[in-house]
């Protein structure tokens, strides 16, 4: 009853968020939340329910105040890249891409079930780093792509190319 309460909560947040494209930590919180919500017990599930509101409110007039750069640690990808072409990202090319949750490459926050997503703490975010240039190194030098970015539609080769979907393509 209240796991669909709070899916159901995250889902309209969702929506909400990629039309006005704020407050991405909050979703990616809950996005975070969603996948552990069996071990979310009922109180903080109630909080979680009331508090998603306040959140919308809290971040939109956060966003209409600074148009600042969300992200701190980007050193591949645009500083100032969309939220929505940044969840793009994770989840198509990185998530679906490699078959792997997000805790694959970001180590853990200080809460319980979130993630430090600017945090450089595991290797697998800076071998993803290399994997990053490596990929774009193969659109521009070999597939002559003028101007490769992770993520777009002129890529050709792409990490699920050669991932389809595993994190060792190679079998180990
Ligand atoms: C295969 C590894 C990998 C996976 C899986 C992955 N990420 Fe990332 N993520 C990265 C890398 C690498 C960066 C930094 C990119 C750069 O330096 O330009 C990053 C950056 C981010 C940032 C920006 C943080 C900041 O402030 O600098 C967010 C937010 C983020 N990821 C969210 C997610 C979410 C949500 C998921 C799961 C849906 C996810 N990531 C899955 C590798 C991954
Ligand atoms: C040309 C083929 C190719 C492409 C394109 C590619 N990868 Fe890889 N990737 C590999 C291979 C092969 C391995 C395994 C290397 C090994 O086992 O040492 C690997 C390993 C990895 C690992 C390390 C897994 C681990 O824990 O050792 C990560 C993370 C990763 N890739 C992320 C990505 C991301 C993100 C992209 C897209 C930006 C990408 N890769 C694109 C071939 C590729």
């Amino acid at each position: 009853m209240f796991e669909k309460l709070i899916i159901n909560a995250i889902i309209r947040f969702r929506d909400a968020s990629s039309e006005t494209q704020v407050s991405e930590t909050q979703v990616l919180r809950l996005y975070v939340s969603k996948k552990t919500i069996m071990k979310i017990n009922r109180k903080f599930s109630i909080i979680l329910l009331l508090s998603v509101p306040v959140s919308i409110v809290a971040a939109t007039n956060a966003n209409k105040a600074t148009d600042q750069p969300q992200y701190v640690n980007l050193k591949i990808l645009p500083k100032n890249i969309s939220s929505k072409d940044l969840q793009k990202i994770m989840i198509g090319d990185f998530e679906d891409g490699l078959g792997v949750g997000c805790n694959f490459c970001h180590a853990e926050g200080k809460e319980v079930g979130e993630l430090d997503f600017a945090s450089d703490a595991k290797p697998e975010k800076q071998i993803a780093r290399e994997m990053m240039r490596m990929t774009l190194g193969i659109n521009k030098k070999y597939l002559k792509i003028k101007h490769p970015m992770i993520g777009s539609e002129g890529m050709v080769v792409t990490c699920t190319t050669c991932h389809n979907g595993v994190p060792f393509p190679d079998g180990h």
